[in-house]
């Protein structure tokens, strides 16, 4: 995975490595894992989730290794730091869209979607399911914090499971056995259950990993209901969504929404097939939804 127009990606130091050879492999083993649509999975045991684990290619076993060894709560801030003020760019939705679309990597153009059409067709399964327009416009626009990749981001800090730092890691996380390498492993203060917050704060006041769950959610969080900031804030956290870990520290409104993110997983992992949908066809009922909720252009 490389952005079409940075030179700096040329030298890989060890934090920069990229082990997936296409940001959808860590996708397609989330699929794996979870074959049983939500709402209603059947629960696996942590057996079962050890074989999926076992099965991981390579790439994807280095790809966890590294997310879970340094998302650290310092990394968390100082890359809240970094882009939260969202003076990167100012682009509209479209735009973003046509933006994410440069993103190239590995994958086989014949076969494969592009990131414009693996948008689409998630928002096409949702239209098609009558779910209302906001929770279509969320599933358009769902991975478009996939472009920290552009701004020259590693993949380990843009995709993976997401789950909170500056407590204790749940063994409810894929993988926990690389948290041994996470240096906040050694903090004490960190390895409380509750850690540095308090017994059902409330997700909003929790660091989770960064990556494009939390950096989109911080662009658009002023022009959609809650449900939709849910479903974008939290699709990536398995660990709660899924396997309902960190439940002390959640509040109410936390479990009430999560039926939402639940509702929207099913579109997130397997409306990703293969058939290509007729993206010029279908932009103006999608600049229409757009239109409805977003202004002209954001910050980024
Ligand atoms: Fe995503």
């Amino acid at each position: 995975m490389t952005p079409q127009d940075s030179s700096e990606m040329t030298s890989h130091s060890a934090i920069d490595r990229q082990p997936l050879e296409r940001l959808e492999d860590w996708e397609e083993f989330l699929q794996e894992r979870y074959a049983d649509p939500a709402p209603n999975p059947t629960p696996k045991s942590r057996e079962q989730f050890r074989n999926y684990e076992q099965l991981a290619r390579p790439g994807v076993r280095e790809f966890y290794r590294i997310n879970h060894a340094r998302q650290t709560l310092a990394f968390v801030q100082e890359k809240k730091r970094e882009f939260l003020p969202l003076r990167r760019r100012h682009m509209g939705i479209w735009e973003a869209m046509e933006y994410l679309n440069t993103l190239v990597d590995d994958s086989d153009p014949d076969t494969d979607l592009s990131q414009i059409e693996h948008l689409m067709q998630t928002a096409e399964a949702a239209r098609h399911d009558g779910h209302p327009d906001w929770f279509v416009l969320t599933g358009l626009i769902h991975d478009l914090g996939k472009i920290l990749c552009l701004f020259g981001e590693p993949q380990w800090a843009v995709v993976g499971d997401t789950f909170p730092v500056g407590c204790a890691f749940s063994p409810a996380v894929i993988f926990p056995e690389f948290f041994a390498d996470n240096p906040d492993s050694q903090v004490p203060e960190y390895q409380t259950p509750c850690g540095i917050y308090g017994a059902n704060c409330g997700l909003d006041a929790v660091h989770m990993s960064w990556g494009h769950d939390e950096y989109l959610y911080h662009a658009v969080k002023d022009y959609l209901p809650e449900e939709a900031l849910y479903m974008i804030r939290y699709h990536s956290f398995y660990a709660a969504h899924r396997e309902g870990a960190y439940q002390h520290l959640m509040h109410d409104r936390d479990r009430e929404m999560f039926a939402w993110v639940r509702a929207f997983n099913p579109y997130d992992l397997y409306s990703k097939g293969h058939q290509k949908p007729d993206v010029a066809g279908l932009r103006p009922y999608y600049e229409g939804l757009i239109n409805k909720y977003f202004p002209v252009s954001l910050s980024w």
